[in-house]
């Protein structure tokens, strides 16, 4: 039983900031529909990511590549309708930004203006400074995301820990420095060394949220999925598993299909 007890208020791009200045971790989850939006916000979580992820678990995708930006305006708006609390960050989807400042800034005014997201999150550094500086420009608050950022899992050819190298892990220090000059407002490290996380962390005033980075970052975020076990195929190291909701969903409706087909359902008061 949780002992939390979150304030009421709306959580902004500032109160992030000033969680990170007192020391209080950030939480953060994935979400891509209405009904689960809804209950994560009322338990209490600070941040929904409406995560290009929804590729892998909602779509069944083996990579984040395939997500459109219709899509995940369709569900930005699906996830915004059922929240009050949490701020909403939306993902741009792989081909919305990268190839130039004006397409990335007219992706993210798509986003904002059809969903009622409160930011976006791209994935990169200093490749992408130009678009992230022109949404920027708009008024529209920016997430980076950096180390294992999957749109680019082609390059990469492997889920394996990122920044491990010392060339890797000085190219990541350097954009997480860029992010922060540029003016986003957060960043997330992603399955990098739990050292360079925390020394990062520390080095830039801009809340860190890490997912396989170890627990020296200002918050943490898991794919909704993954913690919930209702993805049970996926069990990397950094995953803690909170419910077994895959086999609580299994066994609900192998009871109903047993009920159905033993005429047990609908009983007498379950019917008119
Ligand atoms: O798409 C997503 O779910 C993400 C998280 C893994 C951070 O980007």
């Amino acid at each position: 039983m949780s002992t939390y007890t979150p304030d009421n208020r709306k959580v902004t791009t500032r109160r992030l900031i000033e969680m990170k200045t007192r020391g209080e971790k950030i939480s953060m989850l994935t979400a891509y529909d209405y009904s689960m939006a809804r209950l994560i916000d009322e338990a209490g979580m600070d941040v929904i990511l409406v995560g290009d992820s929804a590729s892998n678990v909602m779509a069944g995708n083996i990579t984040t590549l395939p997500m459109t930006l219709e899509q995940m305006i369709y569900h930005g708006q699906s996830v915004v309708r059922g929240v009050k609390r949490a701020l909403v960050v939306v993902d741009m989807p792989f081909g919305s930004y990268q190839g130039n400042p004006i397409e990335a800034l007219n992706s993210a005014i798509r986003i904002m203006k059809e969903t009622g997201a409160d930011c976006v999150k791209l994935e990169g550094g200093e490749e992408i400074a130009e678009s992230i500086t022109k949404i920027l420009s708009a008024g529209i608050p920016v997430m980076g995301h950096l180390g294992l950022t999957p749109q680019s899992i082609n390059k990469f050819g492997t889920y394996a820990v990122r920044a491990q190298e010392e060339a890797e892990a000085q190219k990541l220090i350097k954009d997480a420095h860029l992010l922060e000059s540029l003016g986003c407002f957060a960043v997330v490290l992603e399955k990098i060394p739990a050292k360079l996380a925390a020394s990062i962390t520390q080095e830039i005033s801009i809340p860190v949220i890490g997912i396989g980075a170890g627990g020296g970052t200002d918050g943490q975020v898991l794919v909704m999925h993954d913690m919930l076990g209702i993805n049970k195929g996926f069990s990397p190291r950094f995953l803690r598993r909170y419910a077994n909701v895959g086999d609580i969903i299994t066994d609900a409706v192998k009871q109903y299909i047993e009920d159905v087909k033993s005429r047990d359902f609908p009983n007498e008061k379950e019917q008119y």
